[in-house]
């Protein structure tokens, strides 16, 4: 079968990554390609690199035009797609790059977002542990599904093993994150110019208000082999900085060791979380990741040390936020939930140099 898809905002950077990797994916045909202030003009004038989809026109993004289609991708600022999701009830999957079906919290929603809350859908991070089992057995049956936010799903698939395996404790994790200014969008920003940037290493979102602290607080409550504890014990300090590098993430992340744990039980709970899986892959000990490997490719690279000195585990990972941490994502889900082999069309391979 191949299945027809849409993708919205597909002259952003999110949307171009969807693009890029459906063009390569044999199940599926893209059919419809929407944006806002740039419907009208033909696709390649915004994303000049998807040759193959030459033949595209921008349309309008409104609920007619997204619908009747098997699948549907909405890469749109947040906020934002909550008002066609509700009108795409006949379209057998959609899949929102965007937060406003991420969180399971309507006050946290309030405290880091604001404006209307939406039911949550089913998290697109397939590798992450959750109670137990992987988030890839709910997403076999899922008909809606919120990609990841790109450093929220970096630092749970961090630290979510052990969270898992109560190795760490999840009360004092500090995590500072070198990021690309891709994962802000394509939009004119000042401070994401090039001679902001250029030369500059520049923290944003200081003291605990980036919006994706709640949505790694949620991943790593739903990690433990018992939910029922939530999230209120899991304290995050999160920084990240931008850096003059167009994509990727490297996510430096601490925890206290758990008492009386071993430094062989504090691996194995990594290994045995990611050991078979194909996308998410623990360096051998002593060796950490550069965002240079990944660049391009579906996969997260994780280091990992055991500071007994600091009495902390550090793990070290890295991503390409637009693949593993948003496209790639969303097409991995999408491949779950389609019952279609899981890593058609993405790439465990990056470009280099
Ligand atoms: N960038 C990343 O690394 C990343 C990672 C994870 C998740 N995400 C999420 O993906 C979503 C898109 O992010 P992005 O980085 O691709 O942003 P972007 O580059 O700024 O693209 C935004 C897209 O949405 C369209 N748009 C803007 N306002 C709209 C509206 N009112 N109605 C319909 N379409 C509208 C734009 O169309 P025009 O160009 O025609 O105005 C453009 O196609 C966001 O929710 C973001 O949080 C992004």
């Amino acid at each position: 079968m191949t299945y027809s898809v849409a993708v919205s905002g597909a002259s952003g950077y999110a949307g171009g990554e969807i693009l890029r990797l459906l063009a390569a994916h044999p199940d599926v045909e893209i059919r419809t390609v929407t944006a806002h202030s740039n419907a009208g003009q033909p696709l390649v004038a915004h994303q000049p690199h998807l040759r193959s989809l030459a033949h595209l026109t921008l349309q309008d993004t409104t609920p007619e035009v997204l619908a009747g289609h098997d699948i549907v991708f909405l890469a749109l600022p947040h906020g934002q797609s909550g008002q066609y999701t509700d009108a795409l009830g006949d379209t057998p999957l959609v899949i929102d790059a965007g937060a406003d079906h991420r969180l399971t919290s309507s006050a946290e929603w309030d405290a880091f977002y604001g404006g209307a809350f939406h039911e949550p859908w089913t998290y697109g991070v397939p590798e992450l542990l959750v109670g137990g089992d992987k988030q890839r057995e709910v997403l076999r049956s899922a008909t809606r599904i919120a990609a990841p936010g790109c450093n929220a799903s970096t630092v749970s698939l961090s630290l979510a093993p052990g969270v898992a395996a109560g190795v760490i404790d999840p009360g004092d994790i500090v995590s500072v994150l070198a990021v690309g200014p891709s994962g802000a969008g394509k939009s004119l920003k000042t401070n994401l110019l090039a001679s902001e940037i250029l030369g500059s290493a520049n923290p944003y979102a200081v003291g605990g208000t980036h919006r994706h602290i709640p949505e790694i607080r949620q991943a790593l409550a739903a990690a433990r082999p018992s939910t029922d504890s939530g999230a209120q014990d899991i304290r995050i300090s999160f920084t990240p900085v931008l850096v003059p590098m167009s994509r990727g993430i490297l996510a430096t992340c601490t925890a206290p060791i758990a008492e009386g744990v071993s430094d062989a039980e504090i691996r194995q709970a990594w290994e045995s979380a990611y050991g078979d899986e194909t996308f998410v892959q623990l360096l051998p000990e002593g060796s950490f990741p550069r965002t240079a490997d990944v660049l391009g490719a579906n996969t997260a690279l994780v280091g990992l040390a055991i500071d007994r000195a600091a009495n902390r585990v550090t793990v070290v990972t890295a991503v390409d936020n637009l693949v593993k941490g948003t496209a790639g994502a969303a097409v991995q889900s999408m491949n779950i939930a389609r019952g279609l082999p899981e890593t058609r069309a993405l790439s465990v391979n990056g470009v280099a140099p």
